[in-house]
């Protein structure tokens, strides 16, 4: 009988040791830079209710409408969460985090899915970081959170990116908005896209963000929600720019520019990179001061951002950016014979106790395998160990790097390696 084949959900794929290095470095950086800017970590589980990231994202939403992973439990329906903002708020209600005090500045790292159609930098499990900060209105709130971002990709040495900006309004500026795009489109629906005259019933302003071509001359000539903000909203976003060029991040402002989660108020915001082709965006985020109440809390501003891992690696490879360091093994002990490799076994915590990588070979290899096996993995050292060491107690510790080696007791070994 054949045996049987299995293979990854497409869209989904094994990080494998070989490229695990630049992940571990990446989240190194992460870890590190929300550090600097006093984030905490927080991390929820990878399913939630269906209703929970309904009402987050949105119902209209092509996440939530046609990209969820959705499952049942007895009565309860499930989805993996295609995104962490709804999650990170639902934590923040259920858990009351308010009552800690002050801002809650919140950052994350993991898996999010969405049943998308793959293709490069697009799959079905992808990873983000991301960060919120929750219960602060301020403009400079924003910025904190946009600095943040931009701080990982020049830690990273990406720099050739650029800083898409928009104010998307408050509900009132929305309301008056989404009726002047409708009376615009209204004439041309015509001679537009399927996928646009659908969305002109559900959701206008996501005709903005249409890649069809025919739709593409009249969202040139549409009207901007910019002309349509209240005067607080537009004061905030004008406070976001001012501040933006006090600290010397450059910006572009994209009046056309509306995300693909409802749930966003004020600024809006997409970092681009001319180096990832069809799927452009880096990261992108914004307000949304209506989520929190929209999941069971009190009115509580917030605002965030989330930017996709794989996306930032095809990115390095482009820029031949690499963020591994090569990864040394202190010590590999290569041994000749059964009492040899006795000594072996014994000896190698006795060298991870005292804070030293170490590793020997378990499957009864020659020494010229070992040997090899020594160099593929990066050994700074090899302690030689046959019948004559073990007689005299006296081994042959070789520097790989210098190609020089000489004999030591294990004690003067262990000296040697750790000082
Ligand atoms: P988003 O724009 O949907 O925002 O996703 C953020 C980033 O995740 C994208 O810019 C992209 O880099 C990456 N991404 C999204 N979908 C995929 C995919 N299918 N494959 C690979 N990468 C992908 C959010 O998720 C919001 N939660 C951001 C946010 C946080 N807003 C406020 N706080």
């Amino acid at each position: 009988m054949a045996q049987p084949t299995f293979s990854t959900h497409v869209g989904m794929v094994d990080i494998l040791p070989d490229e695990v290095g630049k992940w571990q470095a990446l989240e190194r950086i992460i870890h590190e830079e929300a550090k600097k800017f006093n984030f905490e970590e927080i991390r929820t589980p990878i399913m939630e209710q269906t209703e929970l990231i309904a009402r987050g994202v949105g119902q209209l939403t092509d996440i939530v409408s046609k990209e969820m992973f959705a499952f049942e439990r007895g009565d309860d329906q499930y989805v993996l969460r295609p995104e962490c903002t709804a999650p990170v708020a639902r934590a923040f209600v259920e858990h009351h985090l308010e009552q800690r005090g002050g801002t809650q500045n919140l950052y994350y790292i993991g898996p999010m899915f969405r049943a998308e159609k793959p293709q490069k930098g697009r799959q079905r499990q992808f990873h983000q970081f991301g960060a919120e900060i929750i219960g602060a209105d301020d403009p400079a709130a924003d910025v904190d959170i946009i600095t943040l971002m931009m701080s990982i990709y020049d830690r990273v040495g990406i720099s050739n990116t650029s800083l898409k900006i928009n104010s998307v309004g408050d509900p009132a500026s929305r309301k008056a908005y989404t009726k002047a795009l409708k009376d615009y489109f209204r004439p041309h629906l015509d001679e537009m896209s399927d996928i646009s005259r659908e969305r002109f019933e559900k959701n206008p302003l996501r005709i903005l963000d249409s890649k069809e071509e025919e739709d593409q001359p009249f969202i040139e000539n549409a009207p901007v929600i910019t002309d349509f903000l209240t005067e607080e909203t537009e004061a905030h976003y004008a406070r976001v720019k001012e501040l933006l060029k006090e600290l010397e991040i450059p910006f572009e402002e994209d009046p056309y520019l509306v995300r693909g989660l409802d749930y966003y108020t004020r600024t809006a915001f997409e970092l681009i990179s001319p180096d990832l082709g069809a799927q452009d965006a880096l990261g992108g985020g914004g307000r949304y001061d209506l989520l929190i109440e929209e999941v069971g809390g009190q009115h509580t501003p917030a605002v965030g951002f989330a930017a996709g891992m794989e996306r930032l690696f095809i990115a390095c490879d482009e820029l031949d950016i690499n963020l591994v360091e090569e990864e040394m093994l202190d010590v590999y002990i290569v041994t000749l014979g059964d009492e040899a490799r006795k000594w072996g076994i014994n000896h190698l915590p006795k060298l991870r106790k005292a804070g030293l990588s170490a590793s020997m070979d378990y499957i009864g290899r020659s020494i010229k395998a070992q040997m090899k096996d020594a160099d593929r993995e990066n050994a700074r050292h090899v302690i030689i160990v046959g019948g004559n060491e073990l007689a005299e107690g006296k081994f042959t510790l070789r520097n790989m790097k210098a190609s020089e080696e000489d004999s030591y007791s294990f004690d003067e070994i262990l000296n040697k390696l750790t000082n």
